[in-house]
């Protein structure tokens, strides 16, 4: 299923703030050397809009799960304000080396604290006030459960939450596809549309993206 079709996607990407060059070379450098998990780099239209909501919230405080090469930390960094941080966390010493090069070329290395390990233990381990304006939640999908509980304790009221990939391709309506990563979307999707704690709203934005906002 196509969620956005496919001849629109560069006339969105167009009309959007453009990544830069160093953002431009990332994303080739990952097509070139990781061509079977380039799609889990974010594309350039939704950094632009994840810049755009740390700009207009003002956040400082930052916590993206789930780094890769760096990519959507780069959009982040850049719109913190002056003293503001990203904690940034994945699993990878391979796909994070090459994250920290990109960070220094773009200059926002002082910025970013990358926390390698199981991101569910990260999280756990980062005080239980709520101290985060916004996070970005884009790792293994079965973890989204557990990471939409653990952010959304430590979120401000009023901070975002925002997650990717939450229309998985369109499978999440696709009743014979019961596979780990559509159950887990499935239920977080249903558990999100139900909680009095936020309001939300799933943009269908490349692979969809949920906007939560806590109370
Ligand atoms: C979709 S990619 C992140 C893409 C990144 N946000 C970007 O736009 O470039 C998902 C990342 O989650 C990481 N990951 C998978 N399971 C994890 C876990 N249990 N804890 C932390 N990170 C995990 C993977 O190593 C991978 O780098």
């Amino acid at each position: 299923m196509t969620i956005v079709n496919p001849e629109l996607r560069p006339y969105l990407i167009e009309h959007a703030t453009p990544a830069d060059e160093i953002l431009q070379e990332l994303a080739a450098e990952n097509r070139r050397a990781y061509p079977r998990d380039v799609r889990m780099q974010i594309t350039p239209d939704q950094g632009a809009f994840l810049a755009f909501l740390v700009r207009l919230t003002g956040a400082r405080t930052v916590v993206e799960v789930g780094t890769f090469t760096g990519y959507s930390a780069i959009w982040i960094a850049r719109a913190l304000p002056e003293g503001g941080r990203l904690v940034t966390c994945d699993i990878s010493e391979e796909w994070t080396a090459v994250a920290r090069r990109y960070w220094e070329r773009a200059e926002v290395t002082d910025r970013i604290e990358l926390r390698l390990g199981d991101a569910a233990q990260t999280l756990r381990e980062m005080p239980r006030e709520e101290h985060v304006d916004l996070a970005f939640v884009d790792a293994d999908k079965v973890g989204y459960p557990v990471y939409y509980e653990e952010v959304l304790a430590r979120l401000r009221p009023n901070g975002l939450m925002v997650l990717d990939n939450t229309l998985q391709r369109g499978l999440v309506v696709d009743a014979s596809d019961t596979s780990p990563s559509t159950l887990a979307i499935r239920e977080i999707n249903d558990a999100i549309a139900a909680d009095k704690r936020v309001e939300s709203v799933l943009l269908s934005v490349y692979d969809g993206l949920t906007v939560v906002r806590k109370r």
